[in-house]
Order: structure tokens, then sequence, then C-alpha cells
């Protein structure tokens, strides 16, 4: 009986953590734009994930957590993955020795809770671009570092432009395994 009870306990408590991850992590829809409590600004940019703190009507508030280096915030201190460039001004709050949380307003429509959504376009142009000799390979069984070495030799093949490759780059490094959606763990 005492197994089964704590059993129950646990497996609750996993639902519980589980939903709640669910609930609450959304993403910035596109490149947009964050404006603190003194109404200065940082550029967001797409598939950041994003905590909302609170709804205000068709504006919510949310704190997107990175690590600083200067002006510019990263999903790592290996700074592979650019989430917010800061205009001048903008407040931020320390969170630790590197970590540093922003916290700003953006229409509620710039964020989006479904990954596939966010990222359509970018996966509808790897497929079109990469899969022209090989299927395309699934995004989120190489790591950030892996799709950076892979990618200098492919890009070449799929002869993209500058434009072109940062786009498909950043899809590539997002939906990686260390990227930003942390749902197949
Ligand atoms: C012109 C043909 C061609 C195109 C276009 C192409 N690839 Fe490849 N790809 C290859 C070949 C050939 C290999 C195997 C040889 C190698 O690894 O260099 C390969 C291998 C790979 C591998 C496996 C590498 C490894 O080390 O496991 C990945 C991942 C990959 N390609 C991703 C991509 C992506 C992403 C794109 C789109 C930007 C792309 N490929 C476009 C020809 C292509």
């Amino acid at each position: 009986m005492k197994t089964i009870i704590r059993n129950t306990i646990v497996l609750l408590a996993l639902l519980g953590s589980f939903f709640q991850v669910n609930a609450e992590q959304n993403f910035i829809y596109q490149d947009s734009v964050l404006k603190d409590e003194n109404g200065k600004t940082a550029k967001v940019f797409v598939g950041v994930p994003v905590t909302i703190i609170e709804e205000m009507g068709k504006e919510v508030k949310v704190s997107i957590k990175g690590f600083m280096f200067n002006d510019e915030l990263y999903s790592s201190k290996t700074k592979e993955l650019l989430m917010a460039k800061l205009d001048k001004g903008f407040k931020v709050n320390k969170l630790s020795a590197n970590e540093f949380e922003l916290v700003g307003t953006l229409a509620k429509e710039l964020t989006s809770n479904d990954p596939v959504d966010v990222w359509g376009e970018h996966e509808e142009f790897y497929f079109e671009m990469c899969t022209q000799c090989h299927a395309g390979p699934e995004v989120n069984h190489h790591s950030m570092m892996e799709w950076e070495a892979i990618f200098g030799t492919m890009k070449g093949f799929a002869k993209l432009d500058e434009e072109e490759a940062s786009y498909l780059l950043r899809y590539l490094k997002a939906n990686s395994s260390d990227g930003f959606i942390k749902t197949k763990h």
C-alpha cells in the first residue's frame, strides 16, 4: 500500500511538472521588439523561448533567460544561438554570474506555444533545399556544434546565399538536440 501511495505521488508530481512546462512554454513567433517598463527596446528573435508572466489584454509580459555578452543575449555560454539584441538602456536582471533575465511586453500574437507553427516556413525551406540528394536528416539528432560543422559543407552543396544560409542555420540550431525546443527528453 505504501509503495502504491508513493508511486502515485511521484506520478502526480511528474504529471504536474509536465503540464506546467507545457502550459508555460511559449516561443517568439517572429523577429519582434520587446519593451521594458521604461519603454526601452530589445530585438528578440524567432523561436526564443519565453515564459509568460502576465496576460495584459492584447499584450503579454514575458521573461527571457540567457547569457549576456555586451548587448547580446545568447542561449548558452558558447554563444551559438542569439536570443536578443538590446538597445541602449534596456533593463536586465542578473540571476547569477553569467545568467540574465529580460522582462518586457510585446503583442500576444507575437508569441506561440506551438513550435511547429513557429518554424513552419523554415522547415519548408529546409526540405526544399536539403532533400535534393538525401532524405532530410532529423534536425534534433545533431547538436548545435555538429550542425555548424555539417552545414559548412552542405550550404555549398545546396548553393545557398549568405542570407538563406543564416536563415537555415538558425532553424537547424534552434531545433537541434541542445537548441530551444526541449520536448524530446
Ligand atoms: C548536392 C547534394 C547535397 C545537398 C543539396 C545537400 N547534401 Fe547533405 N550530404 C550530401 C552528401 C554527398 C553527403 C555524404 C557525404 C558527406 O558527409 O560529405 C551528405 C551528408 C549529410 C549529412 C550527414 C553528415 C554526417 O556527418 O553525418 C547531413 C546531416 C546533411 N548532409 C545535411 C544536409 C543539409 C542540412 C542540407 C541543406 C542545407 C544538405 N545536406 C544538402 C549531399 C548533399
